[in-house]
């Protein structure tokens, strides 16, 4: 698989999920973070009416798109307590077959999942590479972000859950050290056996609960979240609305 056509690919389902689900009166939307999120914005711009749309992005990277599209962002916190966003796009890092996401592979994922859980409608952009079974077939790692104070009480903790080598993100090139999130937090990446979905523990794959060493993805998202320190876990799932948008080996379907 070509640069071009992986680059095609998120195009083609960005085009998709705007396509759907964008709303050309729409007034305020979300605007998730990732390359995929690129495409998101040059969809709406095409096809938005509004005059008013304000765009509500989930840190700085997301801002930057926003800005250099010549659409105007509005920051979460300015948002009026009653408003929700008429919808929320976001790129994944990997889909199971529930539509449960890891994200957090761009450091994002706290300001990600307030903007998505304050959305009408959450549309998760993903192209085939993410589409699989289970989480954790192919993106290896469950991002967390941490206070910095308590890294060392939460990596011990996620060893005991059963992760076998979490580690800290390190910053990227220009200054050694563990990589700053917008919260000026740190991101523990923490490898697992792959999750089983729901019904793989209705149909008795597994109990789900991590005693035999398997975790139900929103089991272990739970547990993960009751450890102090944890500010957000970088998978979502159980989110009502959730919908997604996959390009399928080149075909494009809707993941639900
Ligand atoms: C950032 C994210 C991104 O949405 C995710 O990493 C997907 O990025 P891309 O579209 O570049 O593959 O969760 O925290």
């Amino acid at each position: 698989m070509t640069d071009h056509s992986i680059e095609e690919a998120k195009r083609q389902a960005a085009i998709r999920a705007v396509e759907d689900h964008f709303s050309p009166e729409a007034t305020y939307v979300g605007i998730g973070s990732g390359t995929t999120i690129i495409y998101v914005v040059e969809a709406i711009k095409e096809r938005s009416t509004n005059p008013h749309i304000r765009f509500v992005p989930t840190g700085y990277q997301s801002r930057q798109v926003i800005v250099r599209a010549g659409l105007t962002p509005i920051a979460f916190d300015s948002l009026p307590e009653d408003t929700m966003l008429d919808v929320a796009f976001d790129g994944a890092d990997e889909v199971d077959e529930e539509l449960n996401c890891i994200k957090g592979g761009g450091a994002c994922l706290f300001q990600e999942k307030l903007v998505a859980e304050r959305a009408r409608k959450f549309i998760c952009v993903a192209d085939y590479r993410k589409d699989q079974p289970r989480l954790l077939t192919n993106w290896p790692t469950i991002p967390i972000e941490v206070a910095p104070i308590s890294i060392y009480t939460v990596l011990h903790s996620l060893r005991l859950l059963g992760s076998p080598n979490p580690q800290v993100r390190d910053g990227l090139l220009v200054k050694a050290g563990p990589l700053k999130t917008d919260q000026d937090f740190f991101i523990i990446d923490a490898p697992f056996p792959s999750l089983l979905t729901s019904s793989d523990v209705a149909s008795g794959l597994g109990a789900g609960d991590g005693t035999d060493g398997k975790w139900q993805v929103e089991t272990l998202s739970k547990e993960i979240k009751l450890i102090t320190g944890v500010l957000e876990v970088g998978l979502f799932c159980g989110m009502d609305g959730v919908q997604a948008e996959k390009a399928r080996n080149g075909g494009l379907g809707t993941g639900s």
